[in-house]
């Protein structure tokens, strides 16, 4: 059930390159959350903007080192309200609204295994995610992909996380110089339609790219999607998307915020 509280800060940690870590205090409900659900964070300072919308990186209680009583946003300084919240100091307050939207699930083929597929600050989801399939999915396969080394936050978390790290970089300065639907090809290509369940997150061009491969190998596959938020809990009508139901061909339109952020790649009528 969706909160608005008012929560203090506890730490707020600089990753480099414009990525943050927030840690702010959890209530009871936050413990309930499904990775890639999302909070409306009010940030103080910013009381002339919207609220802006960032998705758990860390469930209290499941992302090691992190105190059981906190949730873990990870972030990029995008903006005005991105700086804003980089600007907080433990001790501040801050608004959130909380949890919202609908979460990615458990692989639902038996014996499927996991494979995240993320673009740079679309990572953001998958610590919540790993810690929470671990006890009930093998161990995750990770794709991660972007422009430059730089443009990788927790990297060495999921290094130690997953089964194995696929890391490609647009310019080569990381892993393999390309695009991270390269070696997620070569994976599919080579294994069984059911052999895995994909979770993907990124910006617009690699979803569609993922979505399109996947479709190609029957292969199923959850999507975290963005979109500009005003209001986040199903009133503005601000964020939705095209969606076809399978086997129709009437095109009708989802509420990223409600029927999302995550949604199954076969609906989405781009
Ligand atoms: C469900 C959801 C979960 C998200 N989770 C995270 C997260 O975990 N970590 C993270 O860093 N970011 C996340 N985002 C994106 C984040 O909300 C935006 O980066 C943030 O709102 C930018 O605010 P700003 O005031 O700094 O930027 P602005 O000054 O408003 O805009 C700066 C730039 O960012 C773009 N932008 C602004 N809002 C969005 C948006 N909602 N989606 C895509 N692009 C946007 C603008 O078009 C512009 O180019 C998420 C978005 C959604 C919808
Ligand atoms: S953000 Fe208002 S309906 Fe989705």
């Amino acid at each position: 059930m969706p909160q608005d509280i008012t929560t203090t800060v506890l730490r707020n940690t600089d990753l480099g390159n414009a990525n943050f870590l927030i840690e702010f205090e959890a209530t009871p409900s936050m413990v309930q959350m499904a990775p890639a659900q999302f909070f409306m964070l009010g940030i103080p300072g910013s009381e002339t903007l919207l609220r802006r919308p960032f998705s758990v990186c860390g469930i209290p209680g499941t992302f090691e080192g992190a105190p059981p009583d906190a949730v873990q946003v990870l972030y990029k300084v995008v903006g005005t309200g991105t700086g804003l919240l980089a600007s907080l100091a433990p001790g501040s307050v801050i608004d959130v609204l909380g949890p919202l939207g609908r979460g990615f699930e458990a692989p639902e083929r038996p014996g499927a295994r996991p494979v995240f597929v993320a673009g740079g600050i679309g990572s953001a989801p998958f610590p919540a995610l790993a810690s929470w399939l671990a006890p009930q999915a093998s161990p995750p396969l990770m794709y991660y992909g972007a422009r430059t080394k730089n443009d990788l936050p927790l990297a060495d978390w999921f290094e130690s996380h997953t089964e194995r790290l696929t890391v490609t970089t647009e310019d080569g300065s990381a892993g393999h110089e390309g695009l991270v639907t390269g070696p997620l090809a070569e994976l599919l290509e080579s294994s069984p339609a059911e052999a895995h369940h994909l979770y993907v997150c990124g910006p617009d061009p690699m979803l569609k790219a993922v979505a399109k491969l996947a479709q190609r190998h029957e292969v199923i596959c959850d999507l975290s999607l963005e979109a500009h938020m005003a209001c986040g809990f199903g009133v503005c009508l601000g964020c939705v998307v095209p969606t076809r139901q399978p086997g129709s061909d009437e095109i009708s339109y989802d509420r990223v915020c409600v029927e999302g952020p995550v949604m199954r790649a076969g609906v989405l009528a781009w």
